[in-house]
């Protein structure tokens, strides 16, 4: 395919490099009036108008009459399989209740997992598909999806099989995380410790038996599980080959970034509560500090310090959270919107925090994020824009026209 009169290819810095850190983070690339080719599903070449190749013989021309070409978002963080919506927390949080005081009520997590346990597999995976569509239809072209709302060995199974279908079945890019240390399950209740080590001596060989998940979470905080018990959980993981990618600092200084950096996490995610001893620790580690702004806004939380986080030289990826509790939305424009408004991130930063440093916190930045010879072909066109920065600046007006995938349209 052919796409020519390109206003701006957008992303085209992220060729050689597996993320961007600190101060690089502001490096976009740009290219004024381009031509892009591909060759089946992946991206050929690029340059400007005033040199674009002749179309071979057969080959499909597409006119992008001066609209934008972005990279597809990189969401790296997702819950996207669950049973039903949590819209009557959604009141409770309107007459004052914390996330917190949810949780202790046994709603949140708890309500999901006995929800996802009435449904059937194919029920499962029917409701998670209309969320797929909708994240293409909204420029998402790569997206990890974590277990969590099974909590027994069963139901944890059944979720990770729900999105290694959707893998199949779908031209997104998907990645899988074990995330059985979501909350304890009922049948555990008063009992945590019994709970991980359910999780540590079944889950985890069970899933890794199945080949289901690369990843490994745990939601190390405040009234979910202690910095022992995710060591514990880490190590068990790691000896079946999974990499730690976890929730930490959501609800508390809870000490997950320590030890998320400590079993090399590739990411850790959330941060609201982070301060300046954890900012130092990602300034040096190549985990990615993956901050989630969609849930801050959801529930009213602080924002986490992204721009502190930038500046004392992190990796910076932002992500969805896309989960029925605390962000019910995969709207990746909106979270970069979020990053310049909220956080402070320059237009340039939050792109790149949305895709390229995105897609190495699920360890595919060598195929996605970017607009690079050789890549996977997932970007999406958009109407002619007045500027870069009008994209997150003008944060709901709907701007993409059309979403290719592998190099097709999807
Ligand atoms: O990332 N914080 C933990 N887990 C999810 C919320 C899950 C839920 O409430 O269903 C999150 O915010
Ligand atoms: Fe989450």
């Amino acid at each position: 395919m052919l796409i020519t009169n390109i206003g701006v290819l957008v992303g085209t810095d992220g060729g050689d490099t597996p993320f961007l850190r600190g101060k690089d983070m502001n490096r976009l690339g740009t290219l004024s009036n381009a031509w892009l080719r591909t060759d089946g599903e992946r991206i050929r070449d690029f340059g400007p108008m005033d040199e674009c190749p002749a179309p071979r013989v057969g080959e499909e021309k597409v006119d992008a009459e001066g609209g934008y070409l972005f990279p597809s978002f990189c969401d790296s963080h997702t819950h996207i399989v669950y049973a039903g919506s949590r819209e009557r927390e959604f009141i409770d949080k309107i007459n004052g209740l914390s996330y917190e005081e949810i949780a202790k009520r046994g709603g949140g997590i708890l309500n999901s997992a006995d929800l996802l346990h009435a449904t059937s597999e194919d029920e499962l995976y029917r409701q998670a598909m209309t969320r797929v569509r909708e994240i293409i239809a909204m420029g998402t072209g790569c997206v990890e999806i974590k277990s969590g709302y099974g909590l027994t060995t069963a139901d944890e199974l059944k979720m990770l099989r729900v999105i290694a279908r959707i893998a199949e079945s779908t031209p997104l890019k998907v990645k899988a995380t074990f995330l059985g240390a979501h909350a304890v399950g009922r049948a555990y209740a008063g009992r945590q410790g019994d709970y991980v080590n359910l999780v540590c001596n079944e889950m985890i060989p069970a899933v890794a038996a199945e080949g289901l998940a690369e990843f490994v979470d745990v939601f190390c905080d405040a009234g979910f599980f202690t910095v022992e018990e995710t060591d514990r959980i880490l190590t068990a993981g790691a000896h079946y080959g999974l990499r730690p990618k976890i929730h930490a600092n959501e609800l508390a200084v809870s000490g997950g970034v320590q030890v998320g950096v400590k079993h090399k996490a590739i990411s850790v995610d959330h941060l609201e509560r982070i301060g300046d001893e954890e900012i130092a620790i990602l300034a040096e580690a190549q985990t990615v500090a993956t901050m989630l702004p969609g849930a801050s806004f959801f529930l009213g939380m602080p924002y986490g310090p992204a721009r502190k986080a930038i500046e004392s030289g992190a990796i910076v990826a932002l992500a969805s959270d896309y989960n029925p509790g605390s962000s019910p939305s995969g709207n990746m424009r909106m979270v970069m919107s979020l990053g310049c408004i909220k956080m402070k991130l320059t237009p340039a930063e939050a792109i790149n925090a949305t895709t390229l440093n995105g897609a190495f916190a699920m360890g595919c930045s060598n195929d996605y994020g970017s607009i690079a010879s050789g890549k996977i072909a997932n970007f999406y066109l958009t109407r002619p824009l007045p500027s870069l920065e009008f994209y997150p600046y003008a944060y709901a007006t709907p701007v993409i026209t059309r979403t290719y995938l592998k190099g097709e349209l999807a």
